[in-house]
């Protein structure tokens, strides 16, 4: 009997345990032997016999419980350390990728103006000296050359500097009426807190017959467009000039950091430069064979836009790759 309780206590898990069960409650085990041994007992012992071997097992069957208690609790203790999960712990980041600042403001200048019925248009990037220049009415040696510094290849092509060689392409492709835009990838000499080598412009013309399109329709709708831009912004145009505009301006928003009252941003005079734009020249009808037409031309560059709209400080952080700086447009 000792023996028997010694091999339960001394199961130092459930499996051993187990065993021990099988061994000595199970069907053939020391128990039922034990049990078997009735029948040789005589008569008159038979009862005292049952009792006691009842007793016993009975006895067993408790510290067999008792250890069985002990040894799940160590169990289930050991597989809560085991799979225990430390919460402070960083979990595994999904970085997920997003749109850069700069191409989600020109898809925002895209949509306005394909929801009033613009084409978007494109050109090469790689362009020719009556594209880029001739055609805008900037002939050879034209002092408003020195306006856009340009990479010129060595057989005479150009990296083109804006995106007015696009209405260039498409009135020469197309009759009037037009009405589009191209937004598209530009180059120039520049390279300081406001600019860079390569940056991103989109273009807009709208041509018609002689007398349908003003300065009138340009103002309106470059102020409703600012206004869907950057809010409830004060719009102003100043007499400028391009040499493919007559009458040319530049479009300015009230300051969107100091609301007007003057700041570092806007150099104290309350007003931001965010356009430039004009009635189309009539020598660039003349270039592209076009008559008794008149249009508007307007041009922006889409960092600019998208350092004012996000309050970016420095345009060349926009291109430099950094995905703190890019994170940040989640
Ligand atoms: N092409 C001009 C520039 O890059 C912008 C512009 C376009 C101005 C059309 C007037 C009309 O500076």
């Amino acid at each position: 009997m000792k023996e028997l309780e010694e091999k339960i206590i001394q199961a130092d898990s459930l499996e051993t345990l187990e065993k021990v069960r099988v061994e000595l409650f199970g069907k053939k085990g020391i128990l039922s032997a034990q049990f078997a041994k009735m029948k040789d007992v005589p008569g008159p012992e038979k009862k005292a016999f049952a009792e006691g071997l009842n007793k016993n097992k009975a006895a067993l069957q408790a510290s067999f419980d008792a250890h069985y208690e002990v040894l799940k609790a160590e169990e289930i203790e050991r597989l809560l350390k085991a799979e225990a999960i430390d919460v402070s712990l960083y979990g595994t980041i999904a970085h997920k990728g997003a749109l850069h600042p700069v191409m989600e403001t020109m898809d925002k200048i895209i949509d306005y103006f394909v929801a009033l019925n613009f084409a978007v248009e494109s050109g090469p990037m790689v362009e020719d000296d009556f594209h880029n220049f001739e055609a805008l009415n900037l002939p050879k040696y034209h002092p408003a050359r020195d306006m856009q510094d340009t990479f010129y290849f060595k057989d005479g092509g150009l990296l083109r500097t804006h995106t007015s060689p696009v209405q260039i392409r498409t009135m020469l492709e197309r009759k009037p009426p037009i009405r589009m835009i191209a937004p598209g990838t530009v180059f120039r000499r520049d390279y300081d807190l406001t600019h860079t080598p390569m940056f991103h412009q989109v273009e807009g013309l709208v041509v018609d017959e002689k007398g349908r399109v003003s300065f009138a329709n340009l103002k309106s709708i470059l102020t409703d467009f600012l206004q869907y831009m950057f809010g409830e912004v004060e719009v102003r145009f100043r007499p400028s000039f391009f040499p493919f505009t007559e009458p040319s301006a530049e479009v300015d928003i009230s300051c969107i950091f100091c609301e007007g009252k003057g700041c570092r941003v806007c150099s104290h005079t309350g007003w931001l430069e965010v356009l430039g734009c004009g009635i189309v020249d009539p020598n660039v009808f003349k270039s592209v064979g076009y008559e008794d037409v008149s249009g508007y031309a307007f041009g922006l560059g889409v960092e600019r836009f998208a350092m004012l709209m996000h309050k970016i400080p420095d345009l060349r952080s926009l291109f430099e790759g950094d995905i703190r700086l890019l994170e940040q447009f989640r």
